[in-house]
């Protein structure tokens, strides 16, 4: 069994620990929240369980429809096991409705569908505000190459029509998402991080929100709301 030996990397939500392998790293999910930067913050019990267990289920269908991810195994409620990867930082960012940031950005209503998704780069950086930036600001700061860059926005793209459809199956729209991409010591580029509530844009038929926006705009309790997408992900693709 793969052992969690020292704190390797402290993040708002999740902590990740050196395992007695090197190629591996645990991740434990945490049930601290943020929004805006780190500048809204509140322990929610419970939410580090709920986020790792849908994150595992998400992975495991990512890694079984064919896509290359980070993820090995759930270890506990709040517990998995990651391939070790150098993070991109990159906060990949692809969109099918209007939404959040792009809302505002453009003044527009939320929940317009895109004709085709929009993808997006933000700079990983939490002193600069994790900016948004363009490819040839990718590239200059030699983030990715022109190559790496085609390569993320098609992953993410095929990754956004997995995602919708796994969605879809339990009646959520999923308006938009974050994702978080690695290089393993030969340079491929494999998906890591999560996918989760905390990290995309759920809305269901009545277009309530099923995800983070519940706490970022004080909408009401996160706890039952991620409850309710992990028991939907759980019957459809667990057959609990
Ligand atoms: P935005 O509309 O605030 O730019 O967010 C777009 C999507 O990305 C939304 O689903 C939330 C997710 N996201 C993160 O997971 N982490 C972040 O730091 C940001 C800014 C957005």
């Amino acid at each position: 069994m793969t052992e969690k030996r020292t704190l390797l990397y402290e993040g708002k939500a999740k902590n990740l620990y050196h395992t007695d392998d090197e190629t591996i790293v645990l991740a434990e999910y945490k049930d601290q929240a943020t929004a805006l930067n780190g500048k809204k913050k509140d322990l929610i019990a419970g939410k580090g369980e709920l986020n790792n267990q849908i994150t595992s289920l998400i992975f495991r269908e990512l890694n079984r429809r064919g896509v290359r991810t980070h993820f090995i195994e759930q270890v506990s409620n709040t517990e998995q096991l990651n391939t070790k990867v150098a993070i991109i930082p990159l906060e990949v960012v692809v969109r099918n409705y209007t939404a959040g940031s792009f809302s505002k950005r453009f003044g527009l209503a939320e929940g317009l569908k895109f004709p085709t998704p929009i993808v997006e780069f933000y700079y990983k950086n939490d002193a600069l505000d994790d900016p948004f930036i363009n490819d040839a600001h990718v590239k200059y700061l030699e983030i990715a190459t022109d190559e790496e860059i085609a390569y993320l926005k098609k992953a993410a793209l095929e990754i956004d029509e997995i995602l919708t459809d796994i969605f879809a199956q339990i009646d959520l729209k999923l308006i938009d998402f974050k994702l978080e991409f690695g290089r393993l010591p030969d340079g491929e580029i494999i998906l890591a991080d999560e996918v989760s509530p905390d990290t995309s844009r759920l809305w269901d038929a009545d277009n309530h929100h099923v995800d983070k926006d519940v706490y970022r705009r004080d909408l009401g309790d996160l706890i039952p709301v991620y409850q309710q997408v992990l028991a939907g992900l759980q019957t459809k693709f667990e057959g609990k």
